[in-house]
């Protein structure tokens, strides 16, 4: 007996777009065939006329994260609802280990922020910010709880900035057991001596954030992640990639055979500079690091996804209200709270941007937004494909659907979206977790809580 059939629609993966009915039972994926017996299930779910994908799966987020004197505006209930209305069912978020503190303590506090709201399946990286010889061991204990991957910052100097020295030995550390090191690469140093000379000379709108982090800064990190990570014998995963310079980067590496990955965001793909020079204080909207860039970049990052140079669209959610959060940098750029709104629009954007405009094929779109994230990040077969015995995470899909984006519609908890008026061609009707329905049509179905850990295996190649 099956809990339900999805039928008639197109099931989508890297490989194929067959017409297949999708049988669901116990949360996972018990049958596909090309017409499966209805009368042996509790309930169908007609997906004629639509695709059927793998949920979406978005390794970038940062929910309830306190960042510049604030905390991001949603939290695992509301970030996972709005997700899922996207057609994103797993989630890989960011536990911050603050200085002085153990690896633990990051897991366990991000563990209780999640569990009783998530709505949708979700993981973490840890953000190491201080790593004394004595805590190296504590990567191997985070490893086989069920997080293998570290994030470091070579940017934000005083907060979560670490030397080369610290880089290195924690991605040898990675490196020895199957740990996975994801970089914010920026050179924090030389940024910090360009904007405290804009704030000198009174450069104190939005528009400063992006012109005192240049790109230059963004590749010439890039380049020393990789040249770190190759000493290191460890693989890396650039994280929020977003000009052309950083790209050629990692193009390089990966031409030589490295083991290095990198991810783009829409913000990237769609917006540019001159969204910064939007009247009076609207700017702020996208203070996000690293920052928006000139035009030209965006065809170069839809170019890198197409030709595998970059292998994985995340979000960076990370959203602060217009009111009251980014107004806390009216004065001084560099209070605004960094971080955008955007974990619910990431599959149609993609879509729209990649599928219906012709630049790649539906089945690299799989792969860009589940099948490659879930490789890399230890989450495959479970998650990020159509096949028996995967979690029964499927998104019935209208290619067809065409919406505008805007905040009076969404459901992200804050008050503008840096997408306003975007008008996007590709949206989730029925979206399903471990073969629950949580989104049909606008409504959602989905429980606080009823989201769970995933416990993620070492890397092993991509
Ligand atoms: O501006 C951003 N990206 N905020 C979130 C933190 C980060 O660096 O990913
Ligand atoms: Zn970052
Ligand atoms: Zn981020």
């Amino acid at each position: 007996m099956l809990d339900l059939i999805v039928t008639g629609g197109i099931a989508v993966t890297p490989s194929g777009a067959e017409p297949a009915d999708i049988g669901v039972a116990r949360g996972k994926i018990a049958a596909i065939g090309q017409s499966l017996a209805r009368d042996n299930a509790k309930r169908i779910l007609d997906a004629k006329d639509r695709l059927v994908l793998p949920g979406g799966i978005d390794v970038h987020t940062h929910l309830d994260m306190p960042f510049g004197g604030t905390t991001s505006a949603d939290d695992f209930e509301t970030g996972t609802r709005a997700a899922a209305f996207g057609g994103t069912t797993t989630l890989i978020d960011f536990a911050i280990q603050y200085k002085g503190q153990s690896l633990r303590t990051a897991f366990d506090t991000w563990m209780q922020k999640a569990s009783a709201k998530a709505t949708a399946d979700y993981a973490f990286h840890c953000i190491i910010t201080d790593l004394p010889q004595a805590r190296l061991d504590e990567m191997d204990e985070l490893v086989r709880e069920g997080v293998p991957s570290f994030k470091l910052f070579m940017a934000y100097p005083g907060v979560f900035m670490l030397d080369d020295a610290t880089i290195f030995k924690a991605m040898r550390r990675a490196s020895k057991v199957g740990g996975m090191i994801c970089m914010h690469a920026e050179n924090g140093g030389a940024i910090d001596v360009i904007v405290q000379q804009a704030l000198a000379e009174g450069k104190t709108a939005p528009k400063y954030h992006a012109l005192t982090r240049p790109t230059t800064a963004e590749a010439e990190a890039t380049s020393r992640a990789i040249a770190l990570a190759e000493m290191a014998g460890s693989p890396v995963y650039i994280v929020h990639l977003s000009c052309n310079d950083a790209l050629e980067k990692v193009r390089e590496a990966r031409d030589r055979g490295l083991p290095v990955y990198a991810e783009t965001c829409p913000q990237y793909l769609y917006l540019s500079l001159e969204d910064m020079d939007k009247p009076g204080f609207e700017g702020a909207k996208y203070v996000f690091t690293p920052p928006l860039r000139e035009k030209w970049h965006q065809e170069k990052l839809w170019n890198g996804l197409k030709q595998d140079h970059l292998q994985v669209v995340s979000t960076d959610h990370c959203p602060f209200c217009f009111k009251e959060q980014k107004e806390m940098g009216k004065d001084d750029f560099t209070k605004i709270p960094n971080g955008g709104p955007g974990i619910e629009h990431r599959m149609s954007l993609i879509y729209s941007g990649g599928v219906a405009k012709g630049r790649f094929s539906v089945n690299r779109f799989v792969e860009l937004v589940s099948t490659t994230p879930a490789k890399i990040f230890g989450l495959y077969p479970r998650k990020g494909t159509i096949a028996i015995g995967s979690d029964a995470d499927l998104v019935i899909f209208d290619a067809d659907r065409e919406q505008t984006i805007s905040a009076a519609t969404h459901h992200m908890r804050v008050d503008y979206s840096m997408f306003e008026g975007i008008k996007v061609k590709g949206i989730p009707d029925v979206v399903l977790s471990r073969g629950r329905v949580l989104v049909e049509g606008d409504q959602f179905h989905g429980k606080a809580g009823q989201g769970s850990f995933l416990k993620r295996a070492t890397y092993s190649g991509a």
